[in-house]
């Protein structure tokens, strides 16, 4: 939601800040923009489109400044636009900055600002808080005790800010300076040798360093080349902790493939062995978690779980509530963060509330956290990013370790997070009545899941020739039961957010209570089939469909004897533990839609609309 990127050292700014502004377009595509300082003056270039765009627009410029800021623009306030492109330029011409987030009272702001003579350019929200900034500025010419008055005229503007940001500004009277900011949207600051990037994530600064400062919400950073400090808003000190970052560059390039997507879902057997090592206890029996800051005995005492998440992550939860509730028998919730932050749940105290966010910094599962921890109730976090907002301010939790996942649409953080859930079940499950053997034997099925994929993901070739010829159609059903039902979801999501065809997910049986009315010849259905329990009204529920001339493609575990005639396609996963059945039937959902989305000529790690992290209501 919004990239930002500044670099402040000895180098040449323009070309560091155009290659983190290409990490950190998964963020953001709709429009590009870059601001150096140079020759006494803000030199701005910033168009509407992607960052390539911006690159042949930058040609232009003959940038050469060492100190400037970048953005790619996820729009919310303002249409796509060169105009309301970040930087924004106060209209004194002494301020560019750069914003990630909404500043939600800029009407009130901006009328306040004309009446003191400052005109704006754009219809974005940021372009109040640029002006905001001069006008303090000028207001304040003397800063007592000798502090930045660039620093203090950002800060008291902050002040009056409602909403979010992950800013960061320039000033003409500073050549070599930025000042960066925070609340609610992640920033990151890379500390080099004599020169420091901030940006919204660490894959715009991994290649330049590997020391990294996580900022908090409140806080201020003042850069010049030689050194950097933190402040609050409230101008207290802070002692920054440097951190290293785990990965490199080359974890965040192609490597080859053509896409992030194809890369992410082909890296999933590596990125299950990395979530699971070393989290099965010595005896074999369980899970084991270094951070969840919760003993056993206080685990034991929890008769009641809560899951917040969006979007993947989501359906994911429904997974672990199934397992949870399968093999450990406690009861589990599952709401959209985004309603639960709103609804006042009631929530018993022996409640414990677990989010799950592969980014860390989703506003709404942020929020969820927030309510919860304000009602007194501990929450648990599942997060990939290492230091991310979440995970901070969770009371414990568990990293995934599955490496950046750019792709827009969630694949290996999606696996690695039913892994998860199945590994939390079987941790309170062996709490409870799961005996030593059975949990032996659900580690030893987990332990093979890698495996399992690397088996599912060798129909890539078959499942690329049935998606050329499913990719004409307009709508699609994914349909399947108990653990598949979130399986169906997920492939219904995949599919709609890359390829633009309508799909939905349903539970199988619930489909002929509705959307049997869409089926035709031209409206197919992936039924997910596995072996066991409800195997026969599966297969009756692909009856109905086949009665009405809806095509099928079915994905059934290897040995399911399907009647003859009921599926024109078939898809053959490995028979699994009922723990991992949901991680490998995801594969053949994701390589489904990746592969309709190539046919149809789509962009598939950048879908319109659409942005990996979404840190805006
Ligand atoms: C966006 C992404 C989804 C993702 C969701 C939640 O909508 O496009 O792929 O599942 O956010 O993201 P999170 O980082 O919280 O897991």
């Amino acid at each position: 939601m919004c990239g930002i990127v500044g670099y402040v050292g000895k180098q040449k700014a323009a070309s560091i800040i155009l290659e983190g502004l290409k990490r950190l377009e998964y963020r953001g595509y709709d429009s590009a923009g870059l601001c150096v300082l140079q020759g006494g003056r803000l030199d701005v270039a910033k168009k509407a489109g992607r960052v390539d765009v911006l690159v042949k627009e930058a040609a232009k410029h003959h940038f050469n400044g060492s100190t400037g800021i970048g953005h790619t623009r996820w729009a919310t306030h303002g249409g796509v636009t060169d105009a309301n492109a970040h930087p924004h330029v106060s209209s004194d011409g002494k301020f560019a900055l750069i914003h990630n987030g909404v500043i939600e009272n800029y009407s009130g702001m901006k009328k306040f600002l004309i009446g003191k003579g400052y005109t704006f350019q754009s219809e974005t929200d940021t372009e109040a808080l640029c002006n905001l900034i001069a006008y303090h500025y000028a207001k304040e010419p003397v800063v007592k005790n000798g502090g930045s008055r660039f620093l203090e005229s950002v800060r008291k503007s902050l002040r009056h800010v409602e909403g979010t940001y992950g800013i960061a500004v320039l000033c003409l009277d500073c050549p070599d300076e930025i000042v960066a900011a925070r609340k609610a949207s992640p920033l990151v600051l890379g500390v080099g040798d004599q020169e420091y990037i901030v940006a919204s994530d660490a894959s715009a600064i991994v290649s330049h360093t590997q020391s990294v400062v996580y900022l908090k919400d409140g806080e201020l950073v003042h850069l010049t080349p030689r050194t950097f400090s933190i402040t609050t808003l409230d101008q207290a000190d802070v002692s920054p902790v440097v951190d290293k970052i785990t990965w490199t560059i080359t974890d965040a390039d192609l490597n080859g493939y053509s896409h992030f997507m194809e890369k992410e879902i082909f890296e999933q057997p590596l990125a299950l062995e990395n979530t699971m090592r070393g989290r099965f206890s010595e005896d074999g029996s369980t899970a084991q978690f270094g951070g969840l800051n919760l003993n056993a005995a206080e685990f034991r005492q929890i008769d009641r779980f809560l899951f917040c998440a969006c979007g993947s992550a989501w359906h994911a939860c429904l997974v672990a509530e199934h397992l949870i509730e399968t093999f450990a028998r406690v009861p589990v919730e599952v709401d959209y963060a985004s309603e639960f932050r709103y609804r006042n749940a009631p929530l018993d105290r022996n409640t414990l509330c677990w989010v799950i966010s592969q980014s860390g910094e989703t506003i709404d599962t942020l929020a969820a956290m927030r309510e919860a921890k304000r009602k007194g109730h501990r929450v648990l976090a599942l997060n990939n990013v290492v230091g991310s907002t979440i995970a901070r301010e969770a009371d414990g939790g568990i990293y995934q370790h599955v490496g950046p996942e750019i792709g827009v649409a969630s694949t290996k953080a999606f696996t690695s997070q039913l892994l998860l859930g199945a590994m939390i079940a079987l941790y309170i499950a062996r709490m409870r009545d799961m005996s030593f053997s059975d949990g032996a034997q659900y580690v030893q099925a987990l332990k093979g899941a890698p495996d399992l994929v690397r088996t599912a993901l060798k129909q890539a070739p078959q499942i690329k020739e049935i998606a050329k010829r499913y990719a004409k159609h307009a709508d699609f059903l994914f349909l399947g039961r108990l653990s598949l039902f979130p399986i169906a979801l997920e492939g219904a999501l995949k599919l709609k957010e890359i390829s633009y065809i309508h799909a939905e997910g349903y539970p199988a049986a619930e489909m002929k209570h509705g959307p049997i009315a869409l089926i035709t010849e031209n409206c197919p259905s992936v039924f997910l089939v596995p072996k066991g329990d409800v195997f026969n009204k599966i297969v009756s529920s692909m009856q109905e469909i086949k009665a009405r001339k809806g095509p099928i493609i079915a994905i059934v575990t290897e040995g399911c004897e399907l009647p003859p005639g009921v599926a024109d396609d078939v898809i053959t996963i490995p028979d699994c533990h009922p723990a991992v059945l949901p991680i490998v039937a995801t594969i053949p959902v994701q390589l489904l839609s990746y592969y309709i989305t190539l046919e149809r000529g789509c962009d598939v790690d950048k879908p319109r609309n659409l942005a990996k992290s979404v840190t805006v209501e």
